[in-house]
């Protein structure tokens, strides 16, 4: 099989970790290096042998590329993504997609009837933990869903993380803090299981425990649109922070904590037992089922070996399509929304509304 050849724009962390992925890979050929550094980018790429660019549409344009891989800071993914797009390229996102819905959505439509491929690299879709997860409620094993809960505070970072690159923590380079920096990965998962809110209530603290403009603190409360609620917290600065999830369905709890799931079932629907049980401090009777979790998986190398047989096999599910993205942006931008406006949010989001807001908190940063 002829490799796909396939170019990264943005060469710094992630990109290399990418492209040394991609070198273990026999589907991909890499075919070029893009990034606005151009120092950097021309020894990095004559490292590997490739040619390297410092404006992504040459690349494009030069190098009849496959597929692209996209790893540079926020806001430039929509660009690049909708300049593949509509040159017929095959697209894998660094996660978010964007920093707002409005962009998530225009690359969704710009994708729709484009005949390629529009991947987000949201390699936890791919842990066998939270897959089985995933199955288990789809199969409709926890019954209604009552509430969910994930605490995700053990993203701590000292102040050197923020200090190290420019366009982290501030609302002009990054569009956020840690909810768009550290958790799109776990809003993915929870809306993947779970579903989506209907509503959200947040309250976010910026700059809470680090000189930073953006938010580094966060608790929200989601309402589901079967009146089930759910919590979300998240911080930065914790230590040592903690990273569990909890759904609670009318047949069921599964909590996922130190890469375990346990899974209790319970006898009987609780609502039909609180209806019908005649002792007054009758309980529930909950069994333990063993969750069987695979080896491996989870890695960013999963989703490029997804991405790879996606392309070259039409009926292939992407693992993480870019039109499901917009849920994570959502979630973020909503929580951000509502916290700092101390309102609750409706979904799905105003996008133009959700733009100006930002455009605000970039304005009064810059003052
Ligand atoms: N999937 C994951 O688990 C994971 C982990 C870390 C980071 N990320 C994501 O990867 C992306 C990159 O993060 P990073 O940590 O590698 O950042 P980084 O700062 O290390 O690298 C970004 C690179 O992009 C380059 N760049 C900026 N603008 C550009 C442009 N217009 N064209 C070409 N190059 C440009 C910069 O010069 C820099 O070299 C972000 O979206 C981040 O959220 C994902």
């Amino acid at each position: 099989m002829t490799p796909l050849r396939i170019g990264i724009v943005g060469a710094g962390g992630m990109g290399m970790s990418h492209a040394a992925a991609i070198s273990e890979l026999g589907e991909f050929e890499l075919a070029g290096l893009c990034d606005v550094d151009r120092e950097m980018v021309e020894a990095t790429a004559g490292k590997s042998g490739v040619p390297a660019f410092t404006d992504y549409t040459e690349m494009v344009r030069a190098d009849r590329l496959d597929a692209v891989l996209v790893a540079t800071p926020h806001y430039f993914h929509p660009p690049v993504v909708e300049h593949a797009l509509a040159n017929g390229v095959h697209v894998m996102c660094e996660k978010p997609i964007a920093v707002h819905v409005r962009d998530a959505q225009r690359m969704i439509d710009a994708h729709a009837g484009s005949g390629v491929r529009f991947g987000v690299m949201f390699q936890m879709r791919t842990n066998p933990l939270f897959r089985a997860v995933h199955e288990l409620v789809a199969s409709g094993a926890l019954g209604e869903l009552q509430r969910t809960n994930w605490i995700i505070t053990n993203w701590y970072r000292p102040q050197a993380y923020y200090d190290m690159g420019g366009w982290r923590g501030t609302w002009k380079g990054e569009g956020g803090g840690v909810l768009i920096n550290q958790c799109p990965h776990q809003l993915d998962l929870m809306q993947w299981i779970c579903g989506m809110p209907v509503r959200l209530r947040a309250h976010c603290r910026l700059g809470a425990r680090h000189e930073i403009e953006v938010e580094d603190d966060v608790t929200a409360v989601l309402e589901y649109a079967n009146g089930a609620t759910g919590i979300f917290v998240t911080s930065t600065g914790e230590a040592p922070g903690a990273n569990r999830f909890e759904i609670v369905g009318d047949l069921g709890t599964v909590i996922v904590e130190n890469d375990e799931v346990r899974y209790c079932r319970t006898a009987m629907s609780v609502r039909q037992h609180i209806a019908t049980a005649d002792k007054s401090f009758a309980k529930v009777d909950v069994e333990e089922v063993d969750v069987p979790i695979p080896a491996g998986g989870g890695a960013h190398i999963d989703i490029l070996t997804n991405f790879a047989a996606a392309i070259l096999d039409p009926e292939l599910a992407v693992v993480a399509p870019g039109c499901e993205a917009i849920n994570q942006v959502t979630l973020q931008n909503a929580m951000l929304m509502s916290g700092l406006q101390k309102r609750p949010v409706e979904l799905p989001l105003d996008g133009d509304a959700y733009v100006a807001f930002l455009d605000d908190l970039i304005a009064s940063a810059a003052q």
